[in-house]
């Protein structure tokens, strides 16, 4: 299996929807321009605007507090840093559980923003919505396992186990006619059985190796905080621990007068 090589054409959702059984899928979440011009350089194949945003740009303890326009802004603001990678925008909490008019209105408003795609959690008891989605032309990625909008249903974000449950949702996602299926925080032998069960790729986060792609918060794969690394992710680099000692030397150069120099000062 290769990867798709960062110079050709834009990644369509059909592309997504075909890597299954022939390449690894690999998504990160970008939430600003500058990070979908770094994710589009690096080759990922789609940038998901998640509404994780909640916590790690907001600073909330969940993403129940995300709005539809927050959530539009950063779209706006990742598609035009995305040259070619597919943008993937998360519905937010209360903006298509109402009804599935709801979810068109709504989610139209994403592709309206440039985004190739919504994000929609929950598996049967959301299918509607997603079919309805679809039949106007709105690809939907789904999301079973935990699905962090339900943390109060929940009592917190916790691995899910029930294997039939989560089968059956990612089943019901796919006959409602996602191209794609995010699977969180279950243990890997339930990602491997998804994986098996469903015919659109599902893309594991916390859901073992066996799924066909994986996704990572920007955040935890940049290590931009050192003191918090949820199990399931893996830091590339300590981007928290450079950018502090950065500043530090920025705060020491400004204290001492040695910044700014005579070369980055105007003649
Ligand atoms: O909001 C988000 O970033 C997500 C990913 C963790 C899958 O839904």
């Amino acid at each position: 299996m290769s990867s798709l090589p960062p110079t050709v054409r834009s990644v369509t959702v059909p592309d997504f929807r075909a890597a299954k059984g022939a390449r690894k899928l690999v998504v990160v979440t970008g939430y600003d321009y500058t990070a979908a011009r770094i994710l589009d350089a690096a080759g990922v194949d789609a940038i998901l605007v998640g509404d994780s945003l909640g916590m790690v740009v907001q600073g909330h303890a969940n993403s129940l507090p995300v709005t539809l326009g927050q959530m539009l802004y950063h779209t706006r603001c990742v598609v035009r840093g995305a040259t070619r990678a597919l943008v993937v925008a998360d519905l937010p909490f209360l903006s298509y559980q109402a009804s599935s008019e709801q979810s068109v209105r709504n989610a139209g408003k994403f592709l309206k923003a440039g985004a190739a795609a919504v994000k929609i959690e929950g598996g049967e008891r959301m299918a509607d919505r997603i079919a309805a989605c679809v039949r106007a032309d709105i690809p939907v990625m789904g999301h079973v396992g935990l699905t962090p909008q339900s943390v109060r249903k929940l009592g917190g974000f916790k691995v899910q186990r029930d294997a039939d449950r989560i089968v059956a949702d990612a089943q019901a996602v796919e006959a409602a006619g996602a191209f794609a299926i995010v699977i969180e925080s279950v243990p890997p032998a339930i990602g491997e059985q998804v994986t098996k069960a469903v015919g659109i790729p599902t893309i594991g986060i916390g859901a073992g190796a066996a799924c066909d792609g994986q996704v990572l918060v920007w955040h935890d794969l940049l290590g931009l905080y050192p003191d918090f690394r949820p199990k399931f992710a893996k830091a590339y680099a300590e981007l928290g621990a450079q950018a502090t000692t950065a500043i530090e030397s920025y705060c020491r150069d400004v204290r001492d007068g040695t910044f700014p120099g005579p070369e980055h000062t105007f003649k």
